[in-house]
């Protein structure tokens, strides 16, 4: 019977390790020498199948007083020297996780150096609501009440119980009205904010989106005053080599009114995806203020003259970035955010 003899050079083994422990490390180690599943005592009861039947009962009894043996055994043990330490369940041998450091959104990103630009100039940051009324809007601006302009821009009404003008700001040049009205002249400011309008959206246009308006009112502002300002921002932020292009343009809200293309910094004029292939990108409307509207916000157009303009900054970061679908500023794919650091 070979079990048999294997289960006496066992208990000689297991008699040989009781005698030997003599810490909770040695307790530990006989245990998972002898009394776990992968163990010695757990590999004789194994073996007991292929064991004769007539032979079981004492084979079986030999092994079960050897396993009863060394239970005790270990209890003593962990009765003496205290149990195992915890086995720690953290695997420290893993990779780590890598930490993913968040970054600023290149629209957030743009409008920051807008300001910064704008505010080494000397402007001013103001603010005003996103909901607005028709007067800060359209009326005080010299959009007349059956104004053709009106529809150049497609307003969302606002449902308001008591009254009807109550829209979302379809432009930042209603927070122009708004500094006129609070401050007096000199006034320089820029005024960023979320614009909104109800159009379809596509990859070239969405129903929500960011403009950056600018305002100067003083005595003796004229369009070359205008025409610096904007050239002089546009080396700063796109290239200092540009040129520039002012064209005659029209808002109800300046007189005379221009857009103005810079060339472009990416192919120098030559032609290139950026710039559709013209050599030019627009990068803002603008113009002196009508006296309508300084009037209207209560500055004498006599003593004062100013200027405005305006940026989509959506426009802005396409540009920069050479994105060409609008949308993606806004999925909030990592993959295409995490670029622009
Ligand atoms: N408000 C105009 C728009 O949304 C942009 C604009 C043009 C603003 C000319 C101005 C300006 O201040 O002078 O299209």
């Amino acid at each position: 019977m070979r079990l048999l003899d294997t289960i006496s050079a066992l208990r000689a083994q297991i008699e040989g390790d009781v005698a030997g422990v003599a810490s909770r490390e040695d307790a530990e180690r006989f245990r998972l020498t002898h009394l776990v599943k992968k163990g010695t005592l757990q590999a004789c009861v194994d073996e007991l199948r292929s064991v004769p039947k007539e032979d079981k009962p004492v084979v079986g009894k030999a092994l079960n007083e050897l396993r009863t043996l060394a239970e005790i055994a270990y209890e003593q043990a962990v009765a003496t020297y205290g149990a195992p330490a915890p086995v720690p369940t953290i695997d420290t041998t893993l990779p780590g996780r890598g930490v993913r450091v968040g970054a600023v959104h290149p629209i957030t990103q743009s409008v920051q150096k807008l300001v910064e630009i704008f505010g080494s100039m000397g402007f001013e940051v103001a603010e005003g609501p996103d909901v607005e009324d028709d007067d800060h809007n359209f009326g005080k601006l010299n959009f007349a009440e059956d104004h053709p302009a009106r529809d150049m821009q497609d307003t969302f009404f606002v449902d308001a119980a008591d009254r009807a003008d109550v829209l979302l700001r379809t432009h930042t040049s209603s927070v122009q009205v708004r500094v006129m009205q609070s401050m007096k002249p000199p006034i320089r400011c820029i005024m960023p904010g979320r614009v909104y309008r109800n159009e379809a959206v596509s990859a070239r246009s969405l129903a929500e989106f960011h403009q950056i308006e600018g305002l100067y009112i003083d005595k003796g502002v004229s369009m070359a005053d205008l025409k610096g300002t904007i050239m002089e921002f546009a080396r700063r932020f796109y290239d200092a080599h540009a040129e520039f292009r002012f064209r005659t343009s029209y808002f109800p809200f300046t007189e005379p009114s221009c857009e103005i293309d810079m060339s472009c910094f990416l192919c120098k004029g030559d032609g290139c995806r950026i710039c559709k292939h013209s050599g030019w990108l627009e990068i803002c409307g603008a113009g002196m203020v009508h006296p309508n509207v300084l009037r209207a916000c209560g500055i004498d157009p006599e003593e004062y003259s100013g200027f405005a303009f305006g940026f989509g900054v959506e426009r802005v970061v396409l540009m920069m970035t050479g994105i060409d679908d609008i949308r993606m500023l806004y999925d909030n794919d990592l993959r295409v955010l995490g670029q622009f650091r």
